[in-house]
């Protein structure tokens, strides 16, 4: 379980551009939760991913995972816990290292597994399996470069690297927003299939309102540093993309106004 007890994070304090991202945000994510996160531009999506990855650190509250809490706790330490996707495929592979090479630094990286140690022939026989599985071919080139690879191909390596020892949470900031449209609906399959397997707690930010609809089991929408509107279930299931856009506008007195946003496919 993911608590997030009143987080607050002003940007900028006691300076003329003073921000307040973040305003007393309260969230439970539960165990096998996929929730889905839209809101406008600056809405504070991103930042409240920091706050729970480890980026910063709140003004105030706390973020408790599976019980600890880790609202002060150094990033690379919460990395440990915690996969992270964003955007920028180019983030979260070393591009002069081969693919097999970035497997096996993700496989013993920050002491994830009881025992660091070198990859052996079975854990690699699984994860051939699991890059195969993902249909890309890159199990097929385990000696290539990662700096070579398509976009898709980067963050589908980065998706496997995050989920190689079962995080406790996995947050995803909009990771197929810099894709093509054919390769983003690829590695989004690629992400309900791991989500899945592995029975990960995900949130995933999105500016695609119909998927954010589709996916997972619970939506949340931010405005203003603040959660305005968490459906799931029945509610979640009768819900289009306009009554997501209504009920925005309802309560913020104005449009949803994402640069990235997309109603449709
Ligand atoms: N490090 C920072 N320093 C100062 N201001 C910041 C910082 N990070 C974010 N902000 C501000 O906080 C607000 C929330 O930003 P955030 O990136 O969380 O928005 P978002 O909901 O992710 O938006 P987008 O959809 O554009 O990605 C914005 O006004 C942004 O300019
Ligand atoms: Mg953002």
């Amino acid at each position: 379980m993911l608590e997030l007890q009143n987080l607050s994070k002003t940007f900028g304090k006691g300076t003329a551009n003073e921000h307040a991202a973040l305003t007393n945000v309260n969230f439970t994510l539960h165990e096998g939760d996929f929730v889905t996160i839209l809101g406008s531009n600056g809405a504070g999506k991103s930042t409240l991913f920091g706050a729970i990855s480890g980026a910063f650190w709140p003004d105030r509250g706390h973020v408790v995972l599976d019980g600890e809490d880790v609202t002060y706790q150094p990033i690379h330490k919460r990395a440990q816990k915690i996969g992270v996707l964003f955007q920028d495929p180019l983030k979260g592979t070393a591009p002069d290292m081969t693919i097999a090479e970035n497997l096996a630094l993700a496989f013993t990286r920050g002491n994830r597994f009881p025992l660091a140690r070198a990859l052996q022939k079975r854990d690699m026989d699984i994860l051939w399996d699991r890059l195969a599985a993902f249909g890309m071919g890159l199990e097929d080139r385990m000696k290539m470069k990662v700096g070579l690879l398509s976009g898709g191909q980067r963050q589908a390596m980065t998706l496997l690297m995050a989920t190689i020892a079962k995080p406790k949470l996995l947050l995803l900031d909009e990771h197929t927003a810099a894709l093509d449209p054919a390769t983003a609906e690829k590695v989004l399959a690629i992400t309900v299939q791991t989500v899945r397997e592995q029975q990960l707690k995900t949130m995933m930010i999105t500016h695609n309102m119909k998927s954010a609809l589709a996916l997972g089991n619970r939506t949340i929408m931010m405005a203003r540093g603040r959660i305005i509107l968490d459906v799931a279930g029945e509610q979640r299931a009768a819900m289009q993309v306009d009554d997501l856009l209504r009920q925005y506008s309802g309560t913020q007195g104005t449009a949803l106004d994402n640069d990235r946003m997309l109603l449709g496919d």
